[in-house]
């Protein structure tokens, strides 16, 4: 979580001072202030009291007038990109299902993917920098969207959607509870069936506050470093500001080696969202909360970038999301799931783990 403190910004141990831009006034980041030994500034984990703030009930919310549109748009960059990343998968990890011949003919179909999975990456790599990561936690922290249990927030996710596209394949409500049904069935715990059928919820995101597709959906990296060359399109992030600042476009940037994940900042995403909402509102285990915020961490995940920043917690962070992945990307031709039978069950689960209603 990122915490003002004066003319300093930190997220996790890592800090930022800030200075005043001359003509705006606004603060603009380009001082790293990193140091282990700097004192860590103490996070409200555990001490916040929610009831003094004011809520906006999700009823109560206007709408864009675009949300059908942009639902649509979102449902179908969302599925191109996991379409990528189930043929990137299958190219170079599973020899055993594909010849050379095959995996030529896979290797071309990757390269050729659709026009709509490269431009989005084209616009995410461009717009995701450190000073808007920086602006929209800071939004983020700022104020509460919505106070709704998970149960009504899958439902809300699922309009978005569903009214907006009935012809897509799954719908989120459904890909939700194919995640969850296909960890059970292999009889994995509790918390990681329940993990499974809230991975997604933080696409809310595109009706919180996203500034388009970009900042919702699409694989995460690591903004205040120099950008990975295992990310997806590595050669679109040419347009990125950070590729050109100095400090930014270094190996290390504004991190100390092996640092660890905890004190990286991410692009943002409904990853990172809904990591930040449930963080310190569940009992999920860290491996629960590791397979939420860096299930769409492919370049860490599957290409193995950015070991110069990881310490020992993210080894088993890694396990986790390994785990969790190809629940993910693979429960989608599975038989469709009735959330009316199936959410006895989940209600249950979501009540383990979830307090009956959550600040969004
Ligand atoms: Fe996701
Ligand atoms: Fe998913």
């Amino acid at each position: 979580m990122i915490q003002a403190h004066g003319n300093f910004l930190a997220f996790g141990s890592t800090v930022l001072e800030y200075k005043l831009h001359a003509g705006t006034g606004q603060r603009v980041a380009r001082i790293p202030k990193v140091s282990p030994k700097s004192k860590p500034i103490a996070t409200d984990r555990g001490q916040r009291n929610f009831s003094r703030h004011q809520f906006t009930s999700h009823s109560n919310l206007t709408m864009p007038a675009l949300v059908s549109y942009e639902g649509r748009e979102l449902d179908l960059t969302s599925d191109a990109i996991d379409e990528v990343n189930v043929l990137k998968t299958k190219t170079w990890n599973d020899r055993s299902e594909f010849d050379a011949a095959k995996d030529k003919a896979q290797f071309r179909q990757y390269k050729d993917a659709c026009d709509r999975v490269k431009g989005f990456y084209k616009e995410q790599h461009e717009k995701q920098t450190m000073d808007f990561n920086i602006k929209v936690r800071v939004k983020f922290n700022a104020q509460k969207r919505a106070r709704m249990g998970i149960w009504e927030a899958m439902e809300m996710l699922n309009k978005l959607v569903d009214e907006s596209d009935p012809d897509t394949s799954v719908s989120q409500i459904e890909h939700l509870l194919q995640t969850a049904e296909a960890i059970r069935r292999d009889g994995k715990p509790d918390w990681m069936q329940v993990t499974g059928l809230v991975h997604d919820l933080g696409k809310l995101w595109c009706m919180f506050g996203s500034e388009g597709q970009w900042d919702v959906v699409g694989d995460t990296f690591v903004v205040g470093c120099k950008f990975s060359d295992k990310n997806i399109y590595p050669e679109t992030f040419n347009t990125n500001p950070d590729s050109k600042d100095p400090l930014y476009s270094s190996e290390y940037g504004v991190y100390q080696p092996h640092c660890g994940l905890d004190n990286v900042m991410l692009s943002w995403g409904h990853d990172e969202y809904l990591y930040s909402v449930l963080k310190d509102q569940s009992s999920l285990p860290e491996e629960g909360l590791a397979m939420i915020r860096y299930h769409s961490f492919y370049p860490w995940h599957r290409e193995g970038a950015y070991a110069h920043l990881t310490n020992h917690k993210d080894i088993k962070a890694l396990e986790a999301v390994r785990a969790f992945n190809p629940y993910d990307l693979y429960s989608k031709s599975d038989e469709p799931c009735d959330p009316v039978k199936l959410k006895p069950y989940y209600e249950e689960l979501i009540a383990k783990f979830f307090p009956p209603e959550l600040d969004w």
